[in-house]
């Protein structure tokens, strides 16, 4: 008798990526990895996911690490098995479109330095979006991964998925993950998909990727195997869970029980959560402290896991935490109105921030972000579902929509970074490359890794970021990186002109804040320092005011032209200046026909919501 063919299940390891983004702020550091990895290479995994998603920002800007030595370091000890890393497509590994030669020697650069598959996604699931990505893992030797982000709506269906994935097949994609980035992939419909998919493109290897959120993971996981998926993406135990993957030990049982191989050594999988077990206390940022295991809601709103505490802090920055609940309600309409974009960076983010504003100004797209606009005009890439047509006509007021691939309008970058960094702060290419993705936080990071090692800014102990104040503070900090807290108790004030100049004592810096936060904060200065508020400027007769708390600056983009002159007449409804909050550009506008007298407040300056940043007649 002709023995039945072995049914194998191949895992991979989120723990080094997805894993502590979704779980410890992407706060491993590469020492952590480093002392755990020999275990893991060994452990049978298909392949590590540990590279790309927020690692690479949160390396230079919380950790003070380079990110491609990170990568070279892994690379170093994996001798068994492929890394695997998050591309986000023509976003690489930030948050907005990068030009094509930018995004080619990044993944030149990437291959060299070891990374072996590439998961290449569009939060739109445009396919021209992957064109340049594909194109350029391929060219270098690397395993390009397309990507199906997945989300569901009147517009997306199988049908649909199938179409996006021939389409990247046509590409040279070598396999393709289902990326289920909220966890809001069920059974039936991982069935439906994959058997679809399956039966149109039978020799693609399938990868799925879910999340824990909403609980239905392993149901899907096992759904998804049976009808054709040939790998699971999974987390270590103590790295498993609420927002973060299912655990490798529950599947390789459910698996293992079915019959399937995994190949995993189960030794090895405990050496590896004895670690993380060990290091948890020092690296979780109890970030799903108050949150419940299980979320069912995310079945309505589709915000992936990281987003909802990225919302609950800018309501919180915004003072109106309260109101969380009606933006949860908002936020299906707004997808519905911009055309069910699926929820994924950037498109998460732009989404998440405009159901803010609708909820906090009480009339819906009263206040629209650059981003917002941006979008609807089709610098993101193509909509699952047309804008509504209404919608898009007030938003876009005129200025046309493309039709192109958004970054055939990009200038070539790489030559233009090369001249504007000082050679003396970089030692490498990958610097360079690092400048190009996050131009402020590298410098930042180039900076500090240019002083002598005494003079150094410290790097937040481990030990301090344990508590969820910690997590809060530093997810504020991420969003809005210029956004100045109230000064401490112990700060003292000198008073400069129109504004005060706080000396941090305990922050060790200056820090320009406007004079109504400051004066909100005077009962707490030191007695001795001039009174903030007798000292202040006569308020000037008319303002106009800040809409939200954030960063002011007078054009809508770094290196535009000014929005409003001193001088100048307005119109009603007319953009004057701009708040940067929540990582976006918000235009404040003239409630009615006025003229600029002057600005109250420089570019760069934080202000506070209410107070004044023009004096108008
Ligand atoms: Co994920």
């Amino acid at each position: 008798m002709a023995k039945p063919e072995k049914k194998v299940v191949r895992f991979v390891d989120t723990s080094l990526r997805d894993a502590h983004q979704s779980l410890w702020a992407t706060r491993m550091r590469t020492k952590d990895i480093l002392g755990i990895l020999e275990a893991v290479d060994d452990a049978g995994f298909y392949a590590i996911e540990c590279w790309g998603g927020a690692t690479f920002d949160v390396c230079m800007r919380f950790l003070r690490e380079d990110p491609w030595e990170r990568l070279r370091q892994i690379k170093a000890v994996c001798k068994k098995t492929p890394l695997q890393m998050l591309l986000r497509g023509q976003n690489c590994l930030g948050y907005k479109h990068y030009p094509d030669d930018v995004l080619e020697r990044c993944v030149a650069k990437m291959c060299e330095n070891g990374m072996d598959i590439f998961r290449c996604f569009d939060a739109l699931n445009d396919v021209r979006n992957l064109e340049a990505a594909i194109k350029a893992v391929k060219k270098y030797g690397g395993h390009a991964q397309g990507t199906i982000c997945y989300t569901f709506s009147p517009v997306h269906t199988v049908e649909n998925y199938v179409k996006f994935a021939k389409a990247q097949v046509d590409l040279g994609i070598d396999s393709l993950a289902i990326k289920d980035m909220a966890g809001i992939l069920d059974p039936a419909s991982a069935r439906a998909l994959i058997a679809g998919l399956k039966k149109a493109l039978p020799d693609l290897p399938i990868e799925v990727h879910s999340h824990m959120t909403s609980g239905m993971a392993p149901a899907m996981y096992m759904a998804a195997v049976e009808a054709g998926a040939g790998a699971i993406d999974c987390a270590v135990a103590t790295l498993s869970g609420f927002s973060s993957q299912p655990a490798h030990g529950t599947m390789r049982a459910i698996f293992e029980g079915l019959g399937y191989e995994t190949g995993l050594k189960p030794e090895r999988l405990t050496e590896i959560d004895d670690y993380f077990k060990k290091l948890k206390p020092e690296r979780a940022l109890q970030a799903n402290a108050g949150a419940e295991a299980v979320d069912v809601q995310v079945l309505l709103h589709h915000i992936p896991g990281g987003m909802i505490s990225n919302t609950r802090s800018q309501l919180a920055q915004q003072d109106a935490l309260e109101r969380l609940p009606e933006v949860l309600e908002e936020l299906p309409r707004v997808r519905k109105d911009m055309g069910y974009p699926p929820l994924v960076t950037p498109t998460s983010q732009i989404m998440g921030v405009q159901a803010v504003l609708n909820v906090l100004n009480g009339e819906r797209y009263a206040t629209v972000t650059n981003e917002t606009k941006q979008y609807v005009a089709g610098y993101y890439g193509r909509s699952p579902a047309p804008v509504d047509p209404k919608l898009a006509k007030k938003i876009l007021n005129g200025e046309k929509k493309i039709t192109c691939r958004p970054a055939d309008l990009l200038k070539p970058g790489l030559a233009q970074a090369a001249k504007e960094l000082d050679p003396k702060l970089i030692k490498s290419e990958e610097d360079i490359l690092s400048y190009c993705m996050f131009p402020a936080v590298a410098l930042d990071y180039f900076k500090w890794r240019a002083k002598p090692e005494g003079e150094r800014d410290p790097i937040p102990a481990d030990g301090e970021l344990t508590v969820a104040k910690a997590a809060e503070k530093a997810k504020q900090a991420a969003e809005a990186p210029k956004a100045a807290p109230l000064p401490p108790e112990d700060a003292k004030f000198a008073v400069i002109g129109k504004q005060f100049v706080a000396l941090f004592g305990s922050l060790g810096g200056n820090m320009k804040v406007d004079a109504s936060a400051l004066a909100a904060a005077a009962p707490a200065a030191d007695e001795a320092a001039p009174a903030p508020a007798a000292e202040a400027p006569a308020a000037p007769k008319k303002t106009l005011n800040a809409t939200l708390t954030g960063t002011f600056y007078r054009a809508d983009a770094p290196g535009k032209a000014n929005l409003a002159e001193e001088g100048a007449a307005v119109k009603a409804g007319q953009p004057v200046c701009v708040l940067e909050a929540m990582k976006l550009f918000n235009p404040v506008k003239a409630a009615e026909d006025c003229t600029i007298v002057r600005f109250l407040v420089k570019p760069g300056d934080t202000v506070q919501k209410g107070s004044p940043l023009a004096e108008i007649s």
